[in-house]
């Protein structure tokens, strides 16, 4: 995915957006690029790499119009050429676009003038633009025109120097929305970047193209019939920006997931309760990827566990090959902290045309996933930066857990029981914080760390497995503890690290005796419960809680482990190679 950002209004420096544009990396960081209007003409400027060394001309450009990206790229290489603006052949037309442009090959063939000077889909687009223009359109018309043959995702911002007074913003299946602040009107992938301007917002619908002007702004479907979006004013206490006194924004992350927790808790019983009834009348199939897909394991043994609500998890990218078999009358619960995810997207499009209900549980404020679902529940946790999920996923649990309590009239009683949990996790931080750090300079040593659970701990040790793998590059792999012994324990030697997630619930000493099987082979044993064991050659000491909520406190130390190494072996956990925030591509 990539990040774009607008603006139109009084005249504003190029810092401001270079500086906006810098919150919005976390979806793509491997060039970026901005264009200005600047006394009446298109000044432009591109970069591989992250934002940084901001050349003093760029921001200290004043200009009233100006747009920019941060590309993760799809279609063609990372390369100056293929960073965004695109910027017609006349240079008056600059393009941004984020999504993928499905046609674009026909669509490039048909284009009269084929100069082209890079190989994305998005440069297609302008062309289109450019050709509708020279043919004598205006540029609402060139793009109404241009956007009506295009198939796929895009939200585009486009500008010419021949209409000075518009910015034009075209969105379908991609984020975009607009902020209304005192300076003129923003236009962003996300709220994140524009929160120090405004609390105001559009959200732009998919088909929709807004003309933006410095102080109004006016929104058609793309034959240009008007259509009315309104104003939302957004409550900004729960994003927060910056890493305060972090080194990274994956630790302030894991750090603030004690106080995060309560903010998380201030949920709205009436949206609980008709969920639950949802839940009660239909076949539940959850959906997600990666640690949202982890977060969907608890879902349903908290549903089965709390409500004797039996349903299923398939992840989002498998989802549609099974759509045909699921009965008729499903519900599919979908989560996911970006509300971007391609995967999640395309599974409810599909699970929709078979008019099945669509619950959500989405970080992002409304976001693609949000307007396609019939309810949502709002994660609240804050804006989540580092691209390892974190305080998203211990969110997710806990809302998990505080829905499957709805649906068994428990709402109340759960909502206490994690009030209190929040000071529980602050004391797993306390007991382990230094502890943790001299395990990550061991860990950092080796090529491969397994880690085992059954039952409620799989999930916990699947979720730590993919936070080490992703950020420190650590061949992790997670196993049901007694599955070890079906295969997995070939590959234990002398000196393997086996991460065993075993707080003392049911099936702690089964766990155990697959825990010694593997010391018995030469594997270095790391214990992660409430209870030390002669079999752990290093504990990772947990407070006592409920056993259903043990896996809210014992993720937290595993956290930190993959934080810890990645730092150790000089890799920035907030950007990991390779990945973005949300995978906006299938
Ligand atoms: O935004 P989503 O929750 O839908 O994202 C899903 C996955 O892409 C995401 O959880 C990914 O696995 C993270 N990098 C894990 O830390």
């Amino acid at each position: 995915m990539c990040g774009i950002i607008g603006f139109i209004g009084r005249s504003i420096k190029g810092k401001t957006i270079t500086d906006s544009l810098k919150k919005l990396e976390y979806r793509g960081y491997d060039s970026w690029g901005v264009s200005f209007l600047s006394e009446g003409k298109v000044e432009f400027f591109k970069e591989i790499g992250e934002i940084k060394n901001v050349p003093k001309k760029i921001e200290e450009i004043n200009s009233s119009l100006a747009i920019g990206h941060t590309r993760w790229a799809t279609h063609g290489k990372i390369s100056k050429i293929n960073a965004h603006p695109h910027i017609s052949s006349d240079k008056k037309i600059s393009l941004v676009h984020n999504g993928i442009v499905e046609n674009f090959s026909e669509l490039k063939k048909q284009v009269s003038n084929n100069n082209f000077s890079s190989e994305t889909d998005s440069e297609v687009v302008l062309r289109l633009i450019e050709e509708n223009v020279n043919l004598g359109l205006d540029l609402l018309h060139a793009v109404s025109k241009a956007v009506s043959v295009l198939e796929g995702s895009f939200a585009l911002l486009v500008f010419s120097a021949s209409e000075p007074d518009k910015l034009i913003a075209v969105k379908k299946e991609s984020p975009l929305l607009l902020g209304v602040s005192s300076k003129g009107i923003f236009a962003a992938s996300d709220q994140i970047p524009l929160s120090s301007f405004t609390n105001k917002f559009v959200f732009l619908e998919d088909g929709d193209i807004a003309v933006v002007k410095k102080d109004s702004f006016k929104c058609f479907d793309f034959s240009l019939n008007p259509v009315e979006r309104e104003i939302l004013e957004v409550d900004s206490d729960v994003t927060s920006s910056g890493k305060l006194k972090y080194s990274h924004f994956m630790l302030k992350e894991i750090m603030e997931q004690p106080f995060v927790l309560r903010q998380v808790l201030s949920q709205e019983k009436k949206n609980f309760d008709e969920i639950s009834l949802l839940l009660k009348k239909h076949p539940v199939f959850f959906i997600g990827n990666g640690t949202s897909f982890n977060a969907c394991l608890f879902g349903k043994e908290f549903f089965s566990r709390a409500a004797g609500i039996s349903s299923q998890v398939i992840d989002a990218s498998e989802f549609p090959y099974v759509l045909e078999f699921l009965p008729e009358n499903s519900l599919i619960f979908a989560l996911s902290q970006s509300g971007e995810t391609a995967d999640v997207l395309d599974s409810v499009r599909k699970a929709k045309k078979r008019n099945f209900k669509i619950v959500s549980m989405v970080n992002v404020f409304n976001s693609s996933l949000v307007r396609l679902s019939d309810k949502t529940i709002y994660l609240n946790c804050g804006e989540e930066i580092g691209v390892a999920s974190t305080k998203a996923f211990t969110s997710q649990v806990a809302l998990l857990y505080l829905l499957s309590n709805s649906c068994a009239e428990k709402f109340d009683s759960a909502l206490e029981e994690l009030k209190t949990l929040s000071l529980k996790m602050q004391q797993v931080i306390e007991l382990n914080k230094n502890s943790i750090q001299e395990l990550s300079s061991k860990i950092k040593e080796v090529d491969d760390v397994f880690f085992i659970g059954r039952s409620l701990n799989y999930p916990v040790a699947l979720e730590a497995a993919l936070k080490l793998k992703e950020i420190s590059y650590i061949h992790a792999e997670a196993f049901q503890a007694g599955s070890l012994k079906h295969g997995p324990l070939a590959l234990v030697s002398d000196g393997v690290p086996v991460i065993v997630v075993a707080p003392m619930d049911k099936v702690f000493s089964d766990t155990l005796n697959n825990a010694i099987e593997a010391k018995s082979r030469g594997a270095f044993i790391i214990g992660v419960s409430n209870e030390k064991n002669d079999a752990f050659d290093f504990f990772i000491p947990l407070p006592k809680v409920k056993e259903l909520l043990f896996p809210l406190i014992s993720i937290i130390p595993l956290q930190l482990l993959a934080f810890h190494t990645a730092v150790f072996l000089e890799r920035n956990p907030d950007r990991p190679r390779n990945l973005a925030k949300s995978v906006t591509v299938k």
